[in-house]
């Protein structure tokens, strides 16, 4: 949420932010702006809107400096106006500041810097942090390179709550400072020059060396040197990492959207996530990063798993598959529920959590709790070095590369590739003999191919999603399995379509909103063949009864009876535990296509951010 870059070295400044603004749009898209220092000056130039808008502000100003911050803004506090985008500069004009996270004391402070004549033109949070370090700056003793540091250290020790920032003095035109807490932030190392950025993707263009900033750290960085060191002044041996990421990866390349290159990249993806992690006997998975010995397993008796959005439904596929495949009692939790309800664990219970981003705020925080009450932790993630990455006692990497669409695609189908694998090799630990192991392992090694298999027939998909359109309201249904997958195609259509929908288990339908079935309200029916397989059929025929349209999505070899859906998506014929995989697919291609049909923004839906780290 919210993404920053601060450039210090020998190029122009300005061409610089504007690129890395655009690949971290995603974070972000109510206003952008940018300062550049120079000619002892902190130039800014700010915009409602997207970071286009911005490059079109800032075309034919004469900006010069090599030395600049920037940020493209998701809006917490103070509504979305120019006032409100950052760059935020104190009111003497010295320093100017960009924020990513949520400053909850911002009112004392305030209060206290007007008192001492400090005039304020935003509603926002992080305007009181600009003035705040400008006040120490004011009364700081040191008057050499020190000054600065100090003066953004002593204001971060009284700031409740969190920040990725990215600071420039008008006084200090060799000197970028960035910090954090609780917000991402990481240091690119260049070739003469350094970056500052919330996350890789803005500086892969011109870097593949990082440091990951901890919280509590700050950083100074000069044209030819850079120092970390802890807000209680504490130094720190920085740990460059290298990114695995390229720059294709970053770009959309013959796409129209992120979202239909991600959807696609999926055989790609899901290969990757399972590459290297098989057995040699074939019967189970491996996983080098678990920290985790086959006796201690054998402790753990309950698994509690905890996600937000799209990886919470991963994490309830993960519980269907586990509980059936492993025997092992699984519990899901909304993050953000987790952490504030105290909810009283086993002894023997161990805490997953999930996160594409590896930062979503409430994702941390439950892992933190569940760290602080004993319990071991592990994490899906896809961000190598991210907070949850490195705090977790162990986890699994994806690896499906950058995910740059806001609604997760391809990160979600290789959560639930990977949790199938968890279940696989926690089976073997249990009670799953090796024949059925090998049959699982075999069976999840051909997910590529027929999700490559789906994609390629896809053609009417796009079709049904034509003729869907234009209504305002959907149900998705599904038995088992396929309900996570129901509340992710409901998910997905609210996101980028703008279309109120829900999903349900199919069977609860009965319970309620069957009474918004009409000709207007179809249903999007999930139903490959299972043993519930004829029950959905039936709650198929409650719907036609009552004049609904169904798409039903149903496997190849299904006795499906002729006529009974007005729309059928074919899947291929495959081991159940694919199913919730092979059934993804077309409830995002069906999402996908109508918001691009009703014309909308399917990469940046309205009022939404890829990585939400604040509260
Ligand atoms: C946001 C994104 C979702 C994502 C969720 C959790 O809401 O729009 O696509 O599923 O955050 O993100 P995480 O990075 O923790 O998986």
């Amino acid at each position: 949420m919210c993404g920053i870059v601060g450039y210090i070295g020998k190029q122009k400044a300005s061409p610089i932010l504007l690129e890395g603004l655009k690949r971290l749009e995603y974070r972000g898209y109510d206003s952008a702006g940018l300062t550049v220092h120079q000619n002892a000056r902190l130039e800014t130039v700010k915009k409602t809107g997207r970071v286009d808008h911005l490059v079109r502000a800032v075309d034919g100003q004469s900006l010069s400096g090599r030395l600049g911050i920037s940020h493209t803004r998701w809006a917490t506090h103070g509504s979305v106006t120019d006032a409100n985008a950052h760059p935020h500069l104190s009111s003497d004009g010295r320093i100017s500041i960009v924020h990513n996270g949520v400053i909850e004391n911002h009112r004392n402070i305030k209060r206290f810097l007007v008192a001492q004549g400090y005039s304020f033109c935003s509603e926002t949070d992080s305007e009181v942090l600009a003035n705040l370090i400008s006040y120490h700056y004011e009364k700081e003793t040191a008057r050499d390179q020190t000054r600065f540091v100090e003066s953004v250290r002593k204001a971060l020790k009284h700031i409740e709550g969190t920040f990725g920032i990215a600071v420039l003095c008008a006084e200090c035109p060799d000197q970028l400072l960035g910090a954090r807490r609780g917000s991402p932030l990481i240091v690119g190392i260049g070739d003469g020059e350094y970056l500052l950025a919330s996350d890789v993707a803005a500086v892969i263009s011109r870097t593949q060396n990082v440091v990951y900033l901890k919280d509590n750290e700050i950083v100074a960085l000069c044209p030819d040197n850079f120092s970390i060191s802890t807000i209680n002044l504490e130094d720190v041996d920085p740990i460059v990492s290298r990114i695995d990421w390229s720059i294709d990866e970053v770009e959309l390349g013959a796409h129209p959207h992120f979202m239909e290159k991600e959807i696609f990249e999926q055989p790609t993806a899901l290969e990757n996530s399972m590459r290297g992690r098989f057995a040699a006997d074939g019967s189970t998975a491996n996983f080098g990063g678990l920290n985790l010995s086959p006796q201690e397993w054998r402790q753990v008796d309950r698994l509690l798993f905890c996600a937000c959005g799209t990886a919470w439904h991963a994490c309830l596929v993960a519980e269907y598959l586990i509980e059936r495949y492993a025997r092992i009692p699984v519990e899901v939790e909304y993050a953000s529920e987790f952490r504030y309800r105290n909810a009283p664990l086993e002894k023997n219970t161990l805490v997953f959590v999930i996160s594409q981003s590896g930062e979503t705020i409430d994702t941390l925080a439950a892992l933190r709790e569940a760290q602080r009450k004993g319990f071991r932790t592990l994490a899906i993630t896809n961000v190598v070095g991210s907070t949850i990455a490195r705090e977790a006692d162990g986890g699994i990497y994806q690896h499906v590369g950058p995910e740059i669409g806001v609604a997760s695609t391809k990160a979600f189908t290789s959560q639930i590739l990977l949790s199938a694998m968890v279940a696989l090799y926690l089976g073997r630990l249990r009670d799953m003999s090796y024949t059925d192991g090998v049959g699982l392992a075999e069976a999840l090694k051909g997910v590529p191919a027929l999700v490559d298999r789906i994609l390629r027939e896809n053609g009417h998909i796009q079709e049904i999603a034509r003729r869907y359109s234009g209504y305002e309201d959907m149900l998705f249904l599904g038995r088992q399995s396929m309900f996570p997958i129901a509340l992710e195609g409901a998910l997905k259509l609210k996101e980028i379509s703008y279309i109120h929908a829900e999903g349900y288990p199919a069977a609860e339908m009965k319970h309620g909103p069957i009474a918004l079935i009409s000709d207007r309200c179809p249903s999007v029916f999930l139903a490959p063949q299972t043993e519930t397989f004829h029950k959905v059929l039936a709650n198929i025929q409650e719907i036609k009864a009552r004049n609904g349209k169904v798409i039903a999505v149903a496997s190849e070899s299904a006795p499906f009876p002729e006529g009974l859906a007005d729309d059928r998506i074919v899947l291929p014929d495959a081991h159940e535990a694919l199913h919730p995989i092979l059934a993804t697919i077309p409830v995002q291609l069906l999402s996908y296509y109508i918001a691009v049909e009703r014309g909308l923004d399917v990469d940046k839906p309205r009022n939404l951010a890829k990585s939400v780290t604040v509260e």
